[in-house]
């Protein structure tokens, strides 16, 4: 599979310039037409098209994909919902008494919400880092993370500027400190070459729906074998426990893997999806899509740095977003007008700034096309 003229895989690239992959990613024709047939033939066929063995095998297959993209083994990889459900199921089996939680004050609501919800409960400090023009000073993050530390959340790379934080080094922090490490990787699962071994990250979640290119209801995670060894689980059900057609209601055998968080029925046509979407990704190769996915956001940066009325927030550690101030103008103005042009440009505003996310279905051409426009209505207003 070659990235250059991958635009015939995506249902509308060709007639709208889609920049908005930090919000929702498009999926593969070929991924939509397969979650679909599976979906089908899973609900009209009862226990014939869906049998106990092909239950546990969609499971099982988005396990192995998700533990290629990871780096790690498949039984250290849990198949979950969203990326907010783990976050929350998460932090509700841990136990944090008067401990203290170390997030920032950016972070996407998912990431802080379970913990400040879990303070109300139980005692635990929560310690949001300030930011300075959209940004975390990554000196204030590693100071804020002491001996009263438990847990540190973070997002890989940031919703909002796509800043993107040193995990390995972040890793060394929090547990020098005897704390655990949980990464929010929506925004950078997908083209950022992940390995959760090297980094030694205690928790590290990847959602569909992004960058990934696969549709909503379905999220993975590694969980380390420590946390899956030593956690009891704050949801439970007939799919926590090892063999899982047993079916013995008077105690839970727990999996003794990371499928001891997972515990119910789920939308089995997303998971389905979800793999093949992961599938697809690595045909094309993460490392490729990132160099792809950088090299646009290198000619994004060089043009829009000429461009006097924008200030650019995005700092130079960044995943494939760049998120920029407009001095004096109102963001919208311009939103709407981009989107009266022949070929529509979609991206998204954030806080009153402009965010844009390329991914490997854009060309040169796109990037070029959004710049262009964007002179010509700075000229007119
Ligand atoms: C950093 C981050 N985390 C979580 C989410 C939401 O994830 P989910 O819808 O899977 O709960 C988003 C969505 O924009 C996000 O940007």
């Amino acid at each position: 599979m070659n990235i250059k003229n991958i635009s015939k895989d995506f249902g509308i690239i060709e007639e709208i310039n889609y920049l908005s992959t930090a919000s929702i990613g498009l999926v593969p024709i070929s991924v939509i037409e397969k979650a679909k047939d599976f979906f089908v033939e899973l609900t009209k066929g009862g226990t014939i098209t869906l049998d106990e063995e092909k239950e546990v095998l969609v499971y099982e297959g988005l396990r192995k994909e998700g533990a290629k993209l990871l780096n790690c083994r498949s039984k250290d990889i849990g198949v979950f919902n969203s990326v907010t459900e783990v976050l929350n199921v998460i932090a509700w089996s841990l136990d944090l008494q008067k401990g203290k939680l170390v997030s920032t004050t950016i972070e996407f609501p998912s990431v802080t919400y379970p913990w400040i919800r879990l303070s109300r409960k139980e005692g635990l400090n929560i310690e949001l880092v300030n930011s300075q023009n959209g940004l975390i000073p990554l000196d204030d993050l590693y100071e804020s993370i002491d001996e009263r530390t438990k847990v540190v959340a973070i997002s890989h790379v940031e919703f909002l500027t796509g800043q993107k934080f040193d995990l390995k080094k972040l890793a060394k922090i929090t547990h020098d400190v005897g704390a655990i490490l949980v990464i929010d990787g929506i925004q950078a699962a997908g083209y950022e070459p992940l390995d959760v071994t090297k980094w030694d990250v205690d928790i590290y979640i990847a959602g569909s729906y992004k960058w990934l290119c696969a549709p909503f209801g379905t999220a993975i995670a590694y969980i380390s074998e420590d946390l899956y060894t030593n956690l009891e689980p704050c949801f439970v059900g007939w799919r926590s426990t090892e063999d899982i057609w047993d079916f013995d209601a008077t105690k839970i055998p727990y999996a003794k893997t990371a499928r001891k968080f997972e515990y119910s029925t789920s939308a089995y046509g997303a998971k389905y999806g979800f793999m093949q979407s992961i599938e697809y990704l690595h045909k094309l190769g993460i490392k490729n899509i990132h160099d792809y996915n950088n090299k646009l956001i290198n000619i994004l940066l060089q043009e829009l740095i000429q461009i006097p009325e924008i200030e650019i927030i995005s700092p130079s550690s960044r995943g494939s977003i760049v998120t920029f101030k407009f001095k004096g103008i109102k963001v919208e103005e311009i939103r709407d007008k981009l989107r009266e042009i022949k070929r529509p440009i979609e991206l998204t505003i954030r806080q009153g700034m402009m965010r844009i996310s390329p991914h490997f279905y854009n060309t040169e051409v796109d990037i070029l096309q959004f710049i262009q426009n964007l002179k010509q209505i700075l000229k007119e207003i």
